[in-house]
């Protein structure tokens, strides 16, 4: 037995990992953060001074992507790709472009899939990304599309990336977080699209608790 599944989709800087992780801390439950796999693939990609070209290749690699996690003395979990902590070198806009662009081949889905099935496991699993829903877990019990406005959710990331020290442009910021919801709406493969019978909430102006709260009743509600 796998374990119920909840799905939390939705277009980058929405709150979906925020959510995902006080969601699945009060079940108790596993997490899947999707993304981070598609951004491991990209600093591997990256690494190995690959070709963008080679379809086959890239889907090997997803598929054998050495990538262990850690507990860290602070109760963290750090992210070890090819025996190196990766943790905070995952998170940049670069990286995360990159990832979007690899995301696009559908070869490189293909080779992440069977690894994002295997995070279903008991008791469940919450898992957050563009297609959990719709590909990854079809058959979910509870489904969530959560958006925010493009403007919104750049601010939110430029207090992320101010909060590291990283210095950014808000307009750029902008423009590039549209850029990257157009390639992830508009792709040919698994596009961002809310799953048949999702939740949709937009949380431009809810707090990360009222999206909590509505997803606790929503997983109430389907008992
Ligand atoms: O969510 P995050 O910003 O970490 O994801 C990075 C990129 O990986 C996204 O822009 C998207 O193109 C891709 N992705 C995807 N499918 C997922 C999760 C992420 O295509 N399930």
């Amino acid at each position: 037995n796998q374990g119920p599944v909840i799905t939390i989709d939705g277009p980058s800087g929405a709150g979906k990992g925020t959510v995902s992780q006080l969601v699945a801390d009060k079940l108790g439950w596993h997490i899947l953060d999707s993304g981070a796999l598609y951004r491991l693939l990209a600093l591997a990609v990256t690494h190995h001074g690959m070709s963008f070209e080679d379809a086959e290749t890239l889907k090997v690699l997803a598929e054998h992507l050495d990538i262990q996690f850690e507990q860290t003395p602070e109760g963290k979990i750090d992210i070890i790709l090819e025996g190196e902590t990766v943790t905070q070198a995952l998170r940049t806009e670069e990286v995360g472009n990159f990832a979007s662009k690899l995301a696009a081949i559908p070869e490189v889905r293909e080779g992440l899939l069977v690894r994002q099935r295997a995070f279903s496991q008991m008791p469940g699993l919450v898992a957050d990304g563009r297609d959990m829903g719709t590909v990854v877990f079809p058959a979910a019990q509870v489904k969530v599309f959560l958006t925010a406005s493009a403007e919104e959710r750049a601010q939110r990331r430029f207090q992320q990336l101010q909060q590291k020290g990283d210095t950014v442009d808000l307009e750029e910021l902008v423009a590039t977080i549209k850029e990257r919801d157009e390639r992830d709406a508009n792709r040919p493969v698994a596009p961002l699209v809310p799953a048949a019978g999702a939740l949709v909430i937009d949380s431009t102006d809810l707090t990360i608790e009222g999206v909590v709260d509505e997803i606790m009743s929503e997983i109430v509600k389907a008992g």
